[in-house]
């Protein structure tokens, strides 16, 4: 199972998300490998602490835009048993070449109807990538939400009009997050009983249902039923 994490937006949890993943993966025993395809190098960055701590952890590689060639990515991803993609902020080869090796696609986006107004160029993006790979699944997580509000609630709508489904699993604006990344953790491991790893373990399960086939309720047009 190959899952990027991607799209335009920065700051809206594409690293943080990724590492926490990759990180309750690991807790359930997989063998992960974390990708980090984005030149400023957080996810490298977290590796490092995590090792510091000498505990089981992903193991954390830097690829860029060859990854989809042959005997690459995918040729190393046969070793593990999950393999996760942080890609970078902005379109461009590096997130095109992570969209031709991945099974998953998870676009993070931010609360709000701007947030989810921004992904309109990813969305695009996608679809490009869908054309030619049609096994190609892509999601949509809302991330960084600060409770259900009203306009929690409408991001959910504007997002759903995209076409990709979006999970029913949210993340909430929790320090933990931020903590558990600082301490080379990912939050099942740093604050197991925290609302955070809660919500982590409940994404993982539900990305692991999505690229096994699992519809999600509601809202989407597939590449298949598109015709
Ligand atoms: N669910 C969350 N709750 C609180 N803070 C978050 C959450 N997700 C990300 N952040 C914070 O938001 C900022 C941007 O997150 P990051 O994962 O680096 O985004 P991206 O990789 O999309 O640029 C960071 O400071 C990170 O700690
Ligand atoms: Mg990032």
């Amino acid at each position: 199972m190959i899952i990027a994490f991607t799209g335009q937006k920065g700051g809206v949890g594409k690293s943080t998300t990724a590492i926490c993943v990759a990180a309750c993966a690991v807790e359930l025993g997989h063998r992960v490998l974390l990708v980090d395809a984005d030149p400023q190098g957080t996810a490298r960055t977290w590796g490092e602490v995590a090792q510091e701590r000498g505990r089981p952890s992903a193991t954390v590689v830097a690829m860029g835009a060859t990854m989809h060639r042959p005997g690459q990515l995918r040729q190393l991803a046969t070793s593990y048993d999950v393999t996760i993609i942080d890609c970078p902020p902005r379109h461009g080869d590096i997130q095109r070449s992570a969209l031709m090796v991945s099974d998953v696609a998870v676009l993070p986006s931010g609360p709000s109807a701007t947030d989810a107004w921004a992904l309109a160029g990813t969305l695009d993006v996608i679809r490009e990538a869908q054309i030619l790979r049609d096994e190609l699944r892509a999601c949509i997580l809302i991330t960084r939400k600060q409770s259900r509000t009203a306009l929690g609630q409408s991001a959910r709508e504007v997002l759903a009009t995209s076409g990709l489904p979006v999970l029913e699993s949210e993340l909430g604006y929790r320090i933990a997050y931020q903590e558990a990344i600082a301490a080379g953790l990912g939050v099942t491991t740093f604050s197991p009983r925290d609302r955070a790893a809660t919500e982590i373990r409940a994404l993982y399960d539900e990305l692991e249902r999505f690229y096994h086939g699992k519809e999600i309720s509601g809202c989407y047009i597939t590449q298949a039923a598109a015709g």
